[in-house]
């Protein structure tokens, strides 16, 4: 299988993990547009989506799905996204797409956080993809000298804005032992909004798609 096969097949396995019905959170990336396209063929069955990108939202409109603000929705029942890293603990570095905000906040109004993944995104120990952060852009020169205390080698995403306006810092070098731990660390310096550890709220099952099928972590 090459890895789109993959990405359709742990996608494929979350359709029929989930509750078809009221409003289903959408995550950001080529994995999560496999499970928009494969969703779309149910879409009579539930109301509709809230999408953690604008890019999402725009593939699911295009899908024939309603899309709404989380605001008008409130909790959901189940969140489904992909990841850049996983490990078997279930944490998480998400943020390649540069979605992550309103990924961590959609995945935390979500009663199950379901990510699906091909196996190359399996990973020991969380740090290889680098870490990336999303800072008010006024921050961060800032917010990089600290990661550096950090023992990170920050670099700034050129030419990129996220859908709220603001910048990414890529950080490179980091070995994440303790990932629930440098969340929060990150999370205190002033002008974060987010980083792309997803250890506070990891997924609650990983679907892993390999060569041998597909497996489940939770
Ligand atoms: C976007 C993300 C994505 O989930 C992550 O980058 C994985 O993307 P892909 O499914 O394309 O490998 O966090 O911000």
């Amino acid at each position: 299988m090459d890895q789109r096969e993959k990405k359709l097949a742990a996608a494929s396995a979350a359709i029929e993990l989930i509750e078809l019905e009221g409003f289903i959170g959408v995550g950001t990336g080529s994995t999560a547009n496999c499970f928009i396209d494969l969703l779309a063929q149910f879409k009579h069955q539930f109301d509709g989506a809230v999408a953690s990108s604008e890019a999402s939202a725009e593939r699911l409109k295009a899908n024939g799905i309603a899309v709404l603000d989380l605001n008008g929705v409130g909790d959901l029942a189940v969140y489904v996204d992909g990841a850049d890293e996983a490990t078997r603990h279930r944490h998480l570095i998400k943020g390649g797409g540069g979605a992550l905000t309103r990924e961590k906040i959609v995945a935390q109004a979500s009663k199950l956080f379901i990510c699906i993944v091909d196996d190359s995104k399996i990973v020991g120990h969380l740090g290889d993809f680098p870490l990336p952060i999303e800072v008010i852009p006024m921050a961060r020169s800032f917010v990089a000298r600290e990661m550096v205390k950090l023992g990170g080698r920050p670099e700034l995403r050129h030419g990129f804005t996220t859908d709220n306006g603001n910048q990414i810092i890529d950080v490179f070098g980091l070995e994440i032992r303790e990932p629930v731990q440098l969340e929060e660390t990150i999370n205190q310096i002033p002008g974060v909004v987010t980083n792309g550890l997803f250890a506070r709220r990891s997924a609650d099952i990983i679907v892993v798609s390999g060569d041998s099928g597909v497996e489940r972590l939770e």
